[in-house]
């Protein structure tokens, strides 16, 4: 294990958080015994940590994006890649040249970490959907950003617009500066934390838990009429809609934010971590310029359901009625 991404923490072992694992990428090691340990690790709540990327980023290319901050207010936030699309969004102020390349860099990553996930991640046989990759340009150190917006306040992850329906965030990064590491603390797993809010152990209120996986039918016959297009809370199942309700209530608890037990990770330039960001409560501190790939795997193809944020709702649901 490299020595710079391990918890900074001294009483790591009394805490029981998250670990990091150094998976082993020389091709002979891989059996699919192997490779479905590293999907148990996963979804155990680890981060999986590469300490040299598995993924070839051009040096052109790594010099066009670290000498693109400069340009005068072009970054309002990450810059977001739809691989699906082809397309990038939220910049702006770039001419046309340099945006086309931005987008060829883009998708040559989206593409590339893509491909290494299909084989390191056999097990899952793909079942996924590609989500938006990104571009972080802007230090997360001292960020304007609103409170439910911040990145340096510990959350589990949930898209407001985007409905998982229980399938599973699963975010790659690459911390392409080359000085400076990225700053991450994380806390206890969704498991631990539903836990402790059910029985009053974590301060600051509690959100109400679902009592039914499935929406209701009101609800989808809106949807059905094509109105869930106009309303993401319509499109929402019971699920996307404590998720979204539980990262609010995380990043707005200030108490939990002071007093939870944390772990420091960093991460140096040049490597590669991977973690499923919708179960391990996760905060960006400091750094600057990050490559990531999102996908959501499909939660039918987990390896350890019962510990999947999906797999612990539904226990708590069926177990309130
Ligand atoms: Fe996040």
């Amino acid at each position: 294990m490299n020595e710079a991404a391990r918890p900074k923490t001294e009483d790591e072992d009394q805490m029981q958080l998250g670990t990091i694992k150094k998976p082993d990428l020389s091709a002979a090691l891989q059996t699919p015994e192997r490779l479905r340990g590293y999907c148990a690790q996963l979804e155990a709540g680890d981060i999986l940590f590469f300490p040299e990327t598995p993924i070839d980023i051009p040096a052109n290319d790594l010099a066009f994006l670290l000498g693109h901050q400069q340009v005068g207010g072009a970054y309002h936030k990450n810059i977001a890649y739809r691989p699906l699309e082809d397309r990038i969004t939220g910049f702006d102020a770039w001419d046309s040249a340099s945006a086309e390349r931005l987008r060829g860099i883009m998708r040559r990553y989206s593409d590339d970490v893509i491909g290494f996930l299909r084989s390191f991640l056999a097990p899952y046989q793909a079942r996924w959907k590609v989500d938006y990759a990104s571009y972080r340009p802007e230090e997360e150190e001292g960020r304007d950003l609103s409170l439910r917006k911040r990145n340096d306040l510990l959350h589990t992850d949930a898209f407001p617009t985007r409905p998982t329906r229980g399938d599973r965030i699963l975010r790659f990064f690459n911390n392409i500066n080359p000085q400076k590491t990225r700053n991450w603390i994380t806390t206890e797993t969704f498991d631990v934390l539903i836990e402790k809010m059910r029985t009053g152990k974590l301060n600051g209120g509690r959100v109400p838990l679902p009592s039914s996986m499935t929406s209701s039918a009101a609800k989808r016959g809106l949807a059905s009429l094509g109105l869930g297009a106009l309303a993401p809370s319509l499109k929402r199942s019971p699920y996307d809609e404590f998720m979204m309700r539980f990262h609010n209530y995380l990043k707005e608890n200030s108490e939990f934010q002071k007093n939870c037990p944390k772990q420091h990770w960093e991460f140096p330039p040049g490597s590669s971590w991977m973690v499923y960001t919708d179960m391990v409560s996760h905060a960006v501190l400091s750094g600057q310029f990050a490559l990531e790939q999102t996908l959501i795997v499909s939660r039918e193809v987990m390896v350890v359901p019962e510990k999947s944020p999906y797999g612990v709702l539904s226990r708590i649901a069926v177990s309130q009625r």
